[in-house]
């Protein structure tokens, strides 16, 4: 039996139903807005983006990849991804296909792409699950952002880095040019305590590019000397307290001419320590244990070892044995126990030598 409406009433459902309509209509636009913007917002933004399903087949891709990649959009979709744009974990565990499947959330690392006319561009590649409505993984989208540029200032960067090192060493080469042309025995002394520091640091541990600073401040830490009258130096004897001040100074005298230097080490800072000793007994500031530079603490060895195993114009040669018992001595007291230890080790297991 079929049910009466008055006129009323169907009216009234009339205009329910255009209501209805046009919240539909009006919802319909707004998802379709919506699309319009996520598309642009997809389609323009800096990185490449690729989405891909579970079977590596690529189903969307955006402007910039096409870019990156060199294959217009057509030519992407429905193509392996690997065939795409291959990098180094294409077809292995590391594969961020692979290891989301695995149930990794956010994949991320640095590669190598090739491109479709075969040359390389570096990228950071982002990549994260795609969910369908169940929370069940259907894909993956990947992010490739180009770091070529950043690469290349790198690259810039690292080469002024290294001119600007090289030309440090050609100053402490100059430097230590001029002091060999007017004392060739403490040229050949800062030469062996170079030689010495090295070793003694290489085998603490430390960087070669620390290790490098020390070797340098050793190279010319008595450059001070040119400051000392040759008659002192060379004198044989005891020499009287006041020629002994004159010789105290010369640390310091080397700190004033290269502290307007700006190396990238503490040289200048290591050269005026070199003859601070643990107890405080040493000079020009009579500096206690961890108050020293480490790498003064290194350089304060070499120099004790070097000087007393070699001869020089005023006396002979006392020997590496009497060196390393003189530090053996003052190991913990005057000289740093683990450099001692270290060098101990260099001369008496590794055989190192001066010369
Ligand atoms: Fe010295
Ligand atoms: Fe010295």
């Amino acid at each position: 039996m079929s049910q009466q409406f008055t006129e009323e009433e169907l009216k009234l459902t009339v205009s329910k139903l255009r209501k209805e309509l046009l919240a539909f209509k009006q919802s319909e636009n707004a998802s379709k807005i919506e699309l319009s913007e996520l598309n642009q917002i997809f389609q323009t933004v800096a990185d490449g983006v690729v989405v891909i399903d579970k079977d590596f087949n690529v189903i969307r891709v955006n402007d910039t990849f096409t870019v990156l990649s060199g294959f217009n959009e057509r030519e992407c979709i429905g193509r392996k991804c690997y065939d795409i744009f291959p990098g180094a974990l294409c077809h292995t565990p590391g594969c961020p296909m692979v290891r989301i499947s695995c149930c990794a959330e956010r994949v991320e690392y640095e590669v190598d792409k090739q491109r479709r006319n075969l040359s390389r561009i570096p990228c950071i590649v982002t990549a994260t699950p795609l969910r369908g409505q169940n929370g069940e993984l259907i894909g993956i989208v990947e992010d490739f952002k180009d770091i070529s540029r950043l690469k290349r200032i790198q690259a810039d960067l690292q080469q002024s880095f290294e001119k600007f090192r090289k030309s440090m060493g050609g100053i402490i080469q100059a430097i230590s040019l001029t002091i060999e042309k007017r004392d060739p025995h403490t040229a050949g002394h800062q030469r062996r305590v170079a030689k010495l520091s090295r070793a003694i640091a290489t085998d603490m541990g430390f960087s070669w590019d620390r290790t490098e600073g020390i070797r340098m401040a050793a190279a010319i830490h008595d450059l001070g000397k040119i400051h000392v009258p040759a008659a002192i130096l060379a004198r044989p004897g005891r020499l009287s307290e006041a020629e002994l001040a004159i010789i105290k100074i010369h640390p310091q005298i080397a700190y004033d001419i290269l502290k307007g230097i700006e190396f990238s080490w503490p040289i200048a800072q290591t050269i005026l320590q070199h003859h601070e000793r643990m107890d405080g007994s040493g000079y020009p500031f009579g500096l206690f244990a961890e108050d020293i530079l480490e790498e003064a603490r290194i350089l304060a060895v070499a120099d004790v070892v070097e000087a007393m195993s070699s001869h020089r114009p005023y006396r002979e040669a006392c020997g590496i044995d009497k060196a390393l018992e003189e530090i053996s001595k003052g190991k913990g007291v005057l000289y740093d126990p683990k450099v001692v230890d270290v060098c101990m080790n260099l001369f008496l297991k590794k055989k190192f030598k001066l010369e």
